[in-house]
């Protein structure tokens, strides 16, 4: 409601409201390798381009003379917390190759929109100063998982994020290695390798990790910084993935909801069920890990169908508008991620941009409901029966 009353009359918004022209935009203003990274997705882009391909299979067909007063109630019930809204920004990397203001900026915008940040393991601003950043936001952390015999980093961390305020782990599945990307190849670009160490800002700042350096190293984590960056990024991408017992660990660690991230099977999603997880985000990482796989929404409803009533579904990949969310949330997901648009945000305009990027995907779901007579936000009337399939 809010963002409608002001939406037409807002003041001087800092870049268009045209959610398609954000890439473009902001691919205009990036540097080659930035704008290879972000925009860039694994092969040949087959699993990224059918992630956008996937809603416009589904159509939302409007109903008329539904009665009901005001806008549509957007909030949602997450792990007993009413939130106002049902987006979250995703995790997203090395935000200051972006924007120097990174994280601070866009973990800013979040809370003044009332939208979860979720902090990335790749970040470069420390955990601590995210926190700050974010003040009284709702922040949740997600963990690129060091192999086991790293156990006492990964407690650290998970220990930082607790302390700071993260009330939520997401531990994302399906990047133990970076996935074939051409356009980093290309451009020779590793955002974690940077001369400037900004993408390994959590493992530099951590106590365990630096006394490990130490003592494999025999000098500090300053004294050789180079060592330091090779060494945080093999932790966090250790070319090996965990297996489902491994879970254990985390929840003796973490003392709060954990979600599953990058689910793509009803089988992995019933095994997340067996485990005792409290959410899974349905995503393939907006097709940056594998390439020749599905649309993250194809497998959405059958994992819904399979799974919906036991845990929360998260979803992502590919969200881009108003509609896209209302889709994904038919089909039966109870919050979507926010990835790459809000980043385009942060090129266009720091903390104003991003907050511009969640503002208008809000506004335009808002209405969206509201002209196809769909009264909230919430399953009895976003489900669906709201959709028609065009291929039928
Ligand atoms: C990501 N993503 C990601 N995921 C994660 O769990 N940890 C991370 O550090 C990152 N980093 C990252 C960097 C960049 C530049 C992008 C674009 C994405 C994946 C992200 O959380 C999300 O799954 C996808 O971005 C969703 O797809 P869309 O919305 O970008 O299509």
């Amino acid at each position: 409601q809010l963002i409608y009353q002001k939406g037409l009359r807002y003041e001087r918004p800092p870049f268009t409201f045209q959610p398609q022209e954000w890439e473009r935009l902001a691919s205009e203003r990036m540097s080659a390798e930035s704008k290879g990274y972000v925009v860039g997705s694994a092969g040949t882009g087959e699993t990224a381009r059918k992630n956008r391909e996937a809603f416009a299979r589904w159509s939302i067909v409007p109903r008329r003379l539904v009665k009901y007063d005001g806008f549509p109630d957007l909030s949602v019930n997450v792990f007993g917390q009413k939130l106002p809204f049902p987006i979250a920004c995703a995790p997203v990397g090395v935000q200051r190759i972006f924007n120097p203001e990174g994280e601070i900026a866009t973990a800013a915008a979040a809370a003044e929109q009332s939208v979860p940040f979720i902090m990335s393991t790749a970040s470069s601003t420390s955990i601590e100063d995210v926190a700050k950043a974010n003040g009284n936001g709702v922040r949740w952390y997600q963990l690129y998982w060091p192999p086991n015999d790293h156990n006492d980093i990964t407690v650290s961390i998970l220990d930082r994020a607790q302390k700071a305020g993260f009330s939520a782990l997401f531990v994302t599945l399906d990047t133990y290695i970076l996935g074939w990307r051409p356009s980093d190849m290309d451009n020779g670009y590793n955002p974690f390798l940077r001369s400037d160490k900004i993408g390994v800002a959590i493992g530099l700042t951590d106590p365990v990790f630096r006394s490990h350096f130490k003592e494999k190293h025999g000098c500090e984590v300053d004294d050789d910084l180079e060592a330091a960056v090779a060494e945080w990024t093999r932790t966090v991408f250790p070319g090996m993935s965990h297996c489902w017992q491994d879970i254990k660990f985390l929840q003796q660690h973490w003392k709060g909801p954990i979600v599953l991230k990058g689910i793509q099977s009803v089988e992995d999603a019933k095994k997340c069920v067996e485990i005792g997880v409290q959410g899974i985000v349905v995503s393939n990482h907006g097709g940056r890990q594998s390439d020749g796989g599905n649309s993250s929404l194809g497998v959405l409803p059958r994992i819904v169908d399979a799974v919906g009533d036991k845990l929360e579904i998260f979803f992502d990949s590919g969200i881009r508008c108003g509609a896209d969310i209302a889709k994904a949330m038919a089909l039966g997901a109870k919050m979507c991620l926010i990835g790459r648009p809000y980043i385009y945000g942060l090129v266009l305009g720091g903390e104003e941009g991003t907050s511009h990027v969640l503002k208008s995907l809000l506004g335009d779901l808002e209405l969206t409901l509201h002209l196809a007579g769909i009264q909230s936000s919430s399953p009895n009337h976003l489900n669906r029966s709201v959709l028609i399939k065009e291929d039928d």
